[in-house]
């Protein structure tokens, strides 16, 4: 197996020491090398390839944001990793728009392995370099929203409570407002009327709040209503309606809960792809988007050949930064071509797959190219022929509801 090339970059030396103390057991997958400054990681940088680079914030001289910026430029195929001590998270995700990943000091040595080693099996998943090179040169994806990052590092506290977390999401009053909205919508089916996130998160349970403040939050981003001849509005629905429609999908199959959370997660999010082309390319996108309209050609296609990459191979690189779980990056990833994915028996792809489908085919007006189908090449692999009347049906009911 070929080791992986991670360089270190922190002006404290005892750091360093410990970094090296704590991963000394990966040495034989990783090479490691460990430096000073920001200089120095750069003239390593120019003489040898590296696949990661994790590096301090605060450096005298060139600091973490500087010396990223210029990985980002000079060498957009390393993962860009930021560990550091500084405590106000999101000013830092906002300052380093080029790091892929931002970890706190101290850091678990089981999670920074993690980290790396998800960073990494992901580069070989997605190892189109294409695709790389097209994420890469994006300097604004979309990041984690700050809520979740306090959501999960509050689920991860000794003393975490329910309530614990709606009191951080309370905190935000737009957040607040939309999800009231959506859980007293029709599709979650309330007898009474949900007055506070309190009473949603006890209702819907984390998995289910934290994917509705990821989507709502990313949506936020986009400061206008319409992308050629998509509607931003249609768009929100649509990821709405798929999550709603895979989370039923999966409870047809299956009764359980961690499925049916990932199935509602990754449907809320299939199209994300679709959200980082309009925020970091919004002409180019139109215009993609515009050429397509009477193509017989699929999205992703049409996609591809303008852009060098489509939203669903683009959406699941950034959740896999975002370092989510692998079965929603992959559920994003593989959303038009189930067939590729190793899902051999019904999944969350296959649920995600099926649930865009049937809303691509009920409401095809927030689409261009050819309608998405779903692929029954697949779904025979899997043996569930039988089963696709009985999700249609399903859906159809979910997308009236909606
Ligand atoms: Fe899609
Ligand atoms: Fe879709």
């Amino acid at each position: 197996m070929m080791k992986r090339n991670i360089i270190f970059v922190d002006d404290e030396q005892e750091v360093l020491n410990g970094l090296r103390r704590m991963l000394r057991d990966m040495r034989k997958e990783w090479s490691m090398t460990f430096v000073n400054s920001g200089t120095e990681a750069l003239h390593h940088l120019s003489e040898h390839s590296f696949d990661v680079i994790v590096s301090d914030m605060q450096m005298p001289g060139m600091d973490g944001a500087q010396l990223l910026t210029g990985v980002m430029k000079n060498y957009p195929g390393v993962v860009r990793i930021i560990l550091s001590g500084h405590s106000k998270k999101e000013m830092i995700l906002k300052s380093v728009g080029a790091a892929h990943q931002y970890l706190a000091k101290p850091c678990e040595p089981s999670i920074l392995k993690a980290t790396i080693e998800r960073a990494c099996s992901l580069r070989a998943m997605l190892a189109d370099n294409d695709l790389k090179q097209i994420v890469a040169k994006l300097d604004s994806l979309p990041s984690l929203p700050n809520l979740y990052i306090e959501i999960n590092n509050e689920i991860r506290s000794s003393d975490s409570s329910l309530k614990k977390v709606g009191e951080i999401i309370s905190k935000d009053a737009g957040m607040t407002a939309k999800i009231l909205q959506l859980v007293n919508s029709a599709f979650f089916g309330f007898y009474s009327r949900i007055t506070s996130v309190n009473q949603a998160v006890t209702l819907l349970g984390l998995d289910t709040v934290r994917a509705l403040v990821t989507s709502i939050h990313i949506f936020s981003e986009i400061k206008r209503t319409k992308v050629g001849p998509i509607g931003v509005e249609d768009l929100w629905n649509h990821f709405f309606s798929v999550g709603a429609m895979a989370r039923e999908i999966m409870k047809l199959e299956s009764g359980d809960t961690r499925l049916m959370d990932e199935s509602f997660m990754a449907g809320m999010l299939h199209d994300i792809g679709k959200i980082i082309f309009i925020t970091n390319l919004a002409e180019k996108y139109e215009t993609t988007l515009d050429s397509g309209i009477d193509s017989d050609l699929s999205l992703s296609d049409i996609e591809t050949k303008s852009l060098g990459a489509d939203h669903s191979s683009v959406g699941g690189y950034l959740l896999g930064l975002w370092g989510l779980p692998d079965s929603i990056i992959e559920a994003v990833f593989f959303h038009h071509r189930p067939g590729e994915s190793h899902e051999n028996s019904f999944g969350v792809i296959t649920a995600v797959h099926v649930a865009n489908a049937i809303a691509a085919r009920e409401n095809p007006g927030y689409t261009v190219g050819a309608l998405s189908e779903i692929d029954r090449m697949h779904i025979e692999r899997i043996g569930k022929t039988d089963r696709i009347p009985v999700w249609e049906k399903k859906g159809e009911e979910i997308l009236h509801r909606v």
